[in-house]
Order: C-alpha cells, then sequence, then structure tokens
C-alpha cells in the first residue's frame, strides 16, 4: 500500500488521506511502520479521534509504556501521559520558569524520552486535543540525519566513546544546558520526589547507538542531564577535551537542518521514533489553554544502561 506524503520541513512527512479511528489492517500497518522507519517523524491532520481510538491506534506500534511519573497518568487510562496547561494555575506554577523575564510553562530542551531509564521508549504518539494558537510547540530533531552529516573523521573519532546522563531536576545543574536568560521558577523542583518522580542512576550510552529495527546510526547526543564521556581516559582525552568534543557534538546536532517545529492545531496526531529522534518543547505562555494526550510506545531493547547496574 502507498500512502500519499508530503515534507513536514527538514525532517518527518506528513501522512494525508487516512482516518486514524478507522481499524487500522495489515496493508496500511505495514505501509505506517515502513514510513515511521523511514522518516522518524509523522504528522497527521483533523483526525477527530477520541482516547480509545489514540489507545487503539498507539497499539499497532506496540505494547503500551506506563509512564513513571504516576502524576501526569490519566486516573481512568494509565496508558495516557497527559499534558495540561491553562487548567490549574497551582499545577502551572510547578513547570513555570522564566525566559529574559518571560514566565513559560512547561519548557524543555532537546530530550529523549525515558532516556534516564537506559531504556528508552520505542516511540511516542501525541494527540491535540485543545491547542490555542501560540501555546507552545514542540521541535523534533533527526539524530540519524545529524550523524550521517559529520564528517568522516568524526564518526571515526567518536566511535566506542560512551556518554553520560545525570538524572537532575534542576536544569542549572546541567552541565551542558543552554541557560541564556533562564531563570527557574520559585515553584520548580529541586529534587525528583518534590514531582512525584521516582530517581535513577547515571545512564550510559554508546554516543553511536545503532537503532535496533533500522540499523542506523544514532548520534546519542542531547542537550538535557548530558554530563560527560564515561571512558574519555580510554581516547587519551582530557577532561576539557572531552567537554570540548560534547559541546562540538551537540552544536552539531542543534543545526535547523535537522528539524521539524510542529506548531499544535487541535486534531494533530504526531508519531515519532524515539530511538531516532529527540524533541524539545518551546513553552506555553501563562493563561493559554493547551491540552495534549501522548501514549507511549514500549522499548523492547536497552540502548543504554545503567551505571550502577
Ligand atoms: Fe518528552
Amino acid at each position: 500500500m502507498n500512502l500519499n506524503v508530503r515534507p513536514l520541513g527538514n525532517i518527518g512527512v506528513e501522512v494525508l488521506d487516512v482516518d486514524l479511528r478507522e481499524p487500522v489492517g495489515d496493508d496500511l500497518k505495514a505501509a505506517l511502520e515502513a514510513l515511521w522507519l523511514e522518516y522518524g517523524v509523522l504528522a497527521f491532520r483533523d483526525q477527530e479521534m477520541d482516547v480509545s481510538h489514540q489507545i487503539a491506534f498507539s497499539s499497532i506500534f506496540g505494547e503500551l509504556a506506563r509512564h513513571p511519573l504516576e502524576v501526569k497518568l490519566a486516573s481512568d487510562h494509565p496508558e495516557l501521559f497527559v499534558l495540561d496547561t491553562g487548567s490549574n494555575p497551582a499545577r502551572d506554577e510547578v513547570e513555570t520558569s522564566y525566559w529574559d523575564g518571560v514566565p513559560l510553562i512547561g519548557r524543555l530542551p532537546w530530550h529523549i524520552d525515558l532516556h534516564y531509564t537506559g531504556r528508552p521508549n520505542r516511540g511516542a504518539v501525541m494527540r491535540s486535543v485543545t491547542a490555542e494558537e501560540g501555546g507552545g510547540n514542540t521541535g523534533f530533531c533527526d539524530l540519524a540525519m545529524a550523524y550521517d552529516a559529520l564528517d568522516a573523521a568524526t564518526q571515526e573519532r567518536i566511535q566506542g566513546l560512551e556518554v553520560t546522563y545525570v538524572f537532575e531536576m534542576q536544569r542549572s545543574k546541567w552541565r551542558f544546558a543552554d541557560l541564556e536568560g533562564f531563570e527557574p521558577g520559585p515553584k520548580n523542583p529541586k529534587k525528583p520526589s518534590d514531582v512525584g518522580f521516582p530517581d535513577f542512576p547515571d545512564s550510559v550510552y554508546p554516543v553511536v547507538v545503532t537503532h535496533p529495527v533500522s540499523g542506523r546510526k544514532v548520534l546519542e547526543v542531547v542537550e538535557q542531564f548530558l554530563d560527560r564521556f564515561e571512558n574519555a581516559a580510554d581516547f587519551g582525552l582530557t577532561g576539557d577535551e572531552a567537554d570540548a568534543l560534547l559541546q562540538e557534538l551537540l552544536d552539531h546536532v542543534r543545526q535547523p537542518q535537522f528539524q521539524y517545529i510542529h506548531e499544535w492545531k487541535p486534531g494533530d496526531i504526531v508519531l515519532w521514533d524515539n530511538w531516532r529522534t529527540a524533541h524539545c518543547g518551546t513553552g506555553t505562555p501563562i493563561g493559554t489553554r493547551r491540552l495534549l494526550h501522548r501514549t507511549t510506545i514500549v522499548g523492547d531493547v536497552a540502548l543504554g544502561r545503567h551505571l550502577d547496574a
């Protein structure tokens, strides 16, 4: 089966002429899986789905995960992760930080979901239920394309290096975070238990991960929680040299040619490959209503490991 698609931006495609409320037969499933694997990010517009449609659609890609941040799960559908801003000021305040003095709720830098577990989910489906204009975008970055775009000498140089991520709530402690204009909000969590998160040990990944399904090489470098090369000394790198190399890779990954920024409209669905792409949230202005429902597809392969394991 051939599906009609058109490019979303520099990465990803919009899939046209499908109604995701309908049961997905084998041919359509195979076609969607092939597109997901080829492009990493798929968007669908004007889908009048409800929660049960979303769960049924997401389940064709694999078992659904229950996210460790329990407080964000829908009580009647624990497989549903709810991103809700503009309906509960006290809850919004916890996620509000300041950027050049402007308060934004839920602004998040480039990250991979469940990265801190060593076993990121295979992918996720995000559905826009309510989305006021200007209510915050989600950016996607293709880390396989970023790897392919490295020069051969750099690809050779980084092969075998391992990169370590430290699970830490306070953005100011993320060693490679872009903190320009950033001020934490007074209610921002200091430790995981402040927001009902369990704690996690450091997680370590090959800096070049081989995608378990496509076999493509993925540059496993994202800003959130990024801390160090675990085995820099084995490669003869001093601490400063290792940091400079990580910064160079991060600057490379941040280039717009690897990105697509999704502006949410009601009825939008985005399916992404969490083994290949990173994403970010630009944050929601105070008083703006935005409700997104996410379903999370289990990662049945561990791409990384915990340091204490
Ligand atoms: Fe995320």
